[in-house]
């Protein structure tokens, strides 16, 4: 199985970073299927650290190719910071960046209008990354979307925004009493933007299906998770996108049948940002050192994640969702210092025992998790590199993970650094 999707399982900042950035090693191709700069992770390359929101990780290893698919809506500003950015730390840009032609553009009017959108919800606001993830969506829905494609043809570009700004500006003025925004001023902006990406744009889908056929092997990458998903995540307090591993088929024009294995990356216990119900949320006092020992702070926002127990229920329908052949387990290593840890195995709701995930989002908020407890094991697994050497309460937990959720378990990951895995599976063979 040569052509691998790696997907979130949770609510996204599961650790997918790491995880693609050790599987890039086996790939001639890393292609990003949805979101946005909504997402962010950090990859640790020995003491340097290197944040990632629009581009595959797998820029990092030379030779391979990273391509942006048709499902991401791109922010151009910020993808052209992160290139620069890259760059800076020594990356190089050239003939291993694409980006397709048909994806969607992320307007300055889409950040404003996601910002002012959510804050009016007030107390049922979703707490958005506020990076016009949402509001490029609506429009690609609303067939009134600018494209990558468009902005490269001058004439095409003045008209759509043109059409644009006449509903925008009247939403920003007349709705929202905002100032309107500029049309020359983005039109010159973007143009130039433009003129900068120009090279790096193609027909990735082409691209794609063309070395899949020459016996590439690619990498799908996933962003945010299966609870964000705007299909089967916690709605309406989820992404606008499907974080999910079909959706790597719709979001880079690729048949179904090449994605050939799909892991899922699970934290061993669970974190969430934003708005929205958490059935095993921890309570404040030990959520804000569990939120300390792990690190547990946005890498696009910086917002302190909501911190809880590792949630069986959800994960076991993330696993069904993506056709899950099997687990990445990271930050095992923080659960280290705990006298007891509990899984979440069923939520009890109006005096039943639910062990599927409700789509019904009163019952996830109102539900009561039933736990299981085990004894931790109180050492440190940080420097293991060999699944026998953990320490036997540690594979007890994992083994009842495997079980509760119906996946194995391939790679565990018990600390940032590249070497600090357990491999138990060779994947992208
Ligand atoms: P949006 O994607 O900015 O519209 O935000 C919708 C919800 O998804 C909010 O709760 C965000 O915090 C959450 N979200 C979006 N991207 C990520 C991510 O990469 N990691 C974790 N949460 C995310």
């Amino acid at each position: 199985m040569s052509n691998l999707a790696v997907v979130g399982t949770q609510w996204g900042d599961e650790g997918k970073g790491k995880i693609i950035d050790l599987l890039s090693e086996k790939a001639d191709i890393i292609a990003r299927y949805q979101g946005g700069n909504n997402a962010g992770h950090t990859v640790r390359v020995e003491d340097e650290e290197f944040v990632f929101h629009l581009i595959p990780s797998g820029i990092l290893h030379p030779g391979k190719k990273c391509l942006i698919g048709n499902g991401v809506v791109i922010d151009l500003k910020s993808l052209l910071g992160e290139i620069s950015y890259l760059k800076g730390k020594g990356v190089e840009f050239k003939d291993n960046f694409l980006i397709a032609e048909n994806a969607h553009l992320t307007m300055p009017y889409h950040k404003i209008l996601d910002k002012i959108i959510d804050e009016s919800r007030g107390k049922g606001k979703l707490g958005t990354t506020g990076r016009g993830i949402g509001t490029t969506y609506i429009d690609k829905s609303a067939r009134v979307g600018i494209r990558v494609a468009d902005l490269l043809d001058e004439e095409t570009f003045r008209e759509k925004l043109e059409i644009n700004l006449e509903e925008k500006n009247y939403l920003l003025e007349k709705f929202y009493n905002l100032e309107k925004v500029n049309r020359e001023s983005i039109l010159e902006e973007y143009l130039s933007y433009g003129r900068q990406i120009e090279n790096y744009v193609c027909n990735v889908s082409l691209y794609l299906n063309r070395a899949l056929d020459e016996g590439k092997k690619v990498l799908f990458e996933g962003a945010q998770g299966a609870l964000l998903d705007i299909d089967f995540g916690t709605y309406p307090y989820v992404t606008s996108s499907n974080p999910i591993a079909g959706a790597a088929s719709t979001g880079l024009g690729i048949g179904p049948t090449k994605i050939e294995e799909v892991l899922g990356v699970v934290k061993a216990y669970t974190t969430r940002v934003g708005e929205g119900p958490f059935p095993t949320q921890f309570s404040s006092e030990f959520e804000e050192g569990m939120r300390m020992r792990g690190r547990e702070y946005g890498a696009t926002t910086g917002r302190p994640r909501r911190c809880g127990w590792f949630d069986a229920v959800l994960v076991r329908h993330a696993v069904r969702v993506n056709g899950l052949d099997s687990l990445a387990v990271t930050k095992l290593d923080v659960l280290d210092e705990l006298e007891k840890v509990k899984i979440c195995v069923g939520y009890r709701y109006e005096g039943e025992l639910l062990e599927e995930f409700p789509s019904l989002l009163k019952a996830v908020r109102n539900c009561q998790p039933v736990y299981e407890e085990m004894e931790g094991w109180k050492e440190d697994t940080s420097q293991i590199r060999d699944y026998d050497k953990l320490p036997l309460k540690a594979k007890e937990y994992l083994q009842r993970i495997t079980e509760l959720v119906h996946a194995d378990v391939s790679l565990i990951s018990v600390g940032p650094g590249r070497k600090q895995t357990i491999v138990l599976k060779n994947l992208m063979q």
